[in-house]
Formats: structure tokens, C-alpha cells, sequence
């Protein structure tokens, strides 16, 4: 799977965004590193905080089918400015992994991929709770 197969996987997965208040969709597919693909759009709620990115959707599906072996996740938000995962997102790729490329994509020819150490430098992650603080 190369990263403009999963990049028009994310475009698809954008269209089933349920966004009636920002009406801003996005989609994301992301490639395990079993070769796996989880996609996900964003869910917007009339309780606005209980919204979710497209990413997280993503995410979820995966690790709740046992899967935490992501490799890549492609984004696909405004087709004229590249959309950027928000800080949540990055925090919850993190947590799978410091290398995981991030591509994130206005369309098949535009795109840009970073990696989520890039994204979030210095973060906060697993390895931080292993160091005693009490
Ligand atoms: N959104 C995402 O799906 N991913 C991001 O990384 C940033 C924002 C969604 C959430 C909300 O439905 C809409 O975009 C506007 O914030």
C-alpha cells in the first residue's frame, strides 16, 4: 500500500464525515504495519466537545480490533490548505509509536508527510510514566 492508495482510502472515508455544525470534513486511513487499514471521518456533536477527529476515529477502530501496530496514517481535510492533525490527534499517535508517518494530503499530488516525533516534538508519551515520580 503506497501513500497515494491510502491517501484516496482517506478521501473516500471523508465523505462519511458527519459534520451538520462545522461542516468541515475529514478523512483518514491508516496502514498498520501488518498491512491493515482502519479509516476514519470526523463525528461532530450537538454536545460540541464530544466531537471526534477523523484521526481518533481511525485510531480507535484500530486498537480496539487488538491492532497497535501503525505505520502510517494519511489525512485528507480542506482541499486547498493542507489540515494539519489537531493536538489531541498527535497525542494518541504518539502513543503508538514515535516513527509513525503522518501524510497529510489536500489530494493525490499534494501532499506533505512528517513524521508524529516531527509533529510533536519533546512529547509526553508512554516512556514518561515509566520513570518513577512518587
Ligand atoms: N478535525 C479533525 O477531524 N481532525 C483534526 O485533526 C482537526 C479537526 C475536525 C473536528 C471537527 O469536526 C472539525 O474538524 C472542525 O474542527
Amino acid at each position: 500500500m503506497n501513500n497515494i492508495e491510502l491517501i484516496r482510502i482517506a478521501e473516500d472515508a471523508k465523505k462519511n464525515a458527519y459534520v451538520p455544525y462545522s461542516k468541515f470534513r475529514v478523512g483518514a486511513a491508516l496502514l498498520t504495519k501488518s498491512g491493515k487499514v482502519y479509516t476514519g471521518c470526523n463525528i461532530e456533536s450537538a454536545s460540541y466537545p464530544a466531537t471526534i477527529c477523523a484521526e481518533r476515529t481511525a485510531i480507535v477502530k484500530c486498537v480496539s480490533e487488538g491492532n497497535k501496530d501503525i505505520a502510517k496514517i494519511a489525512i485528507v481535510g480542506s482541499e486547498s490548505k493542507l489540515s494539519f492533525p489537531c493536538g489531541i490527534c498527535r497525542q494518541l499517535l504518539i502513543e503508538f509509536g514515535n516513527d509513525i508517518e503522518v501524510i497529510v494530503a489536500k489530494n493525490v499530488k499534494e501532499y506533505v508527510t512528517y513524521s508524529i516525533d516531527e509533529l510533536l516534538p519533546k512529547g509526553f508519551g508512554p516512556e514518561d510514566l515509566r520513570c518513577s515520580n512518587v
